[in-house]
């Protein structure tokens, strides 16, 4: 039986998400709640190996239902090892992305179709879905200008694609936000760093309370 509560995080290249989701590990913890913090493509070893296949520079020869099928196993095997224990131990999961990366970059950004790509995400993880989706809005200029601000991070076959490709992916998130509106919520990822965190606890919280209420 799920107890916990699962959380995840959306947004294009560049939009902070890896730095809010460590500022919200430590203001969950002091709001008291158990927080267990994981990413996508990864987060265990055999999704972390998936994850080197899809996003090594080299597989330029990559076709993109290949790409798409490979998410989707990777989030099959880590759904199953860390994802559903943790969420049945009563913990908070946040996951740095989750099903609609897969639905705006596959589906609607390499045209496989959002329902085609969901439909095989249905294979590999049935109706399960977030209960709630912070999805972090910013331009895809301002995006990509981030990245090449932080030489450090690396950088992906997926980064590599045209400002075209990005702003598609935008599109294709916005339109999903409209299909899924009581689920996804859309943070403005342009505001300062301290306003896009305090606005995602705020928001995790809400749904915290109103979830322990329906208990
Ligand atoms: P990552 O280095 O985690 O990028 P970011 O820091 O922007 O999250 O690389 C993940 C890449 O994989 C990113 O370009 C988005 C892409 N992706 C998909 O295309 N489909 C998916 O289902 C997932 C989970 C990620």
């Amino acid at each position: 039986m799920k107890k916990g509560l699962f959380i995840t995080i959306e947004g294009p290249e560049g939009a902070g998400k890896t730095s809010i989701i460590q500022m919200l590990i430590k203001g969950l913890a002091e709001e008291g709640q158990t927080v267990t913090a994981t990413r996508e493509p990864g987060g265990i070893s055999i999704s972390e190996q998936i994850r080197e296949v899809i996003l090594n520079r080299e597989n330029t020869l990559m076709d993109g239902r290949t790409e798409a099928l490979l998410y989707a196993a990777a989030r099959r095997q880590h759904l199953v090892e860390k994802i559903t224990p943790a969420l049945e131990e009563g913990a908070i999961v946040l996951c740095d992305r989750f099903i609609d990366s897969s639905l705006a970059y596959q589906g609607y950004a390499r045209g496989l179709g959002i329902e085609e790509v969901y439909e095989i995400n249905r294979f590999a993880i049935g109706e399960f879905m977030p209960d709630l989706t912070l999805l972090f809005d910013v331009r895809p200029e301002v995006g990509l200008a981030r990245i090449k601000a932080h030489q450090e991070r690396e950088v992906n076959r997926l980064d590599l694609e045209a400002l075209s490709f990005h702003k598609k992916v935008r599109e294709g998130y916005l339109q999903l936000r409209n299909k899924y509106s009581s689920r996804i919520v859309i943070v403005d990822a342009e505001a300062p760093v301290e306003s896009v965190y305090r606005e995602s606890l705020k928001l995790i919280m809400e749904k915290v309370s109103e979830l322990s209420l329906k208990k």
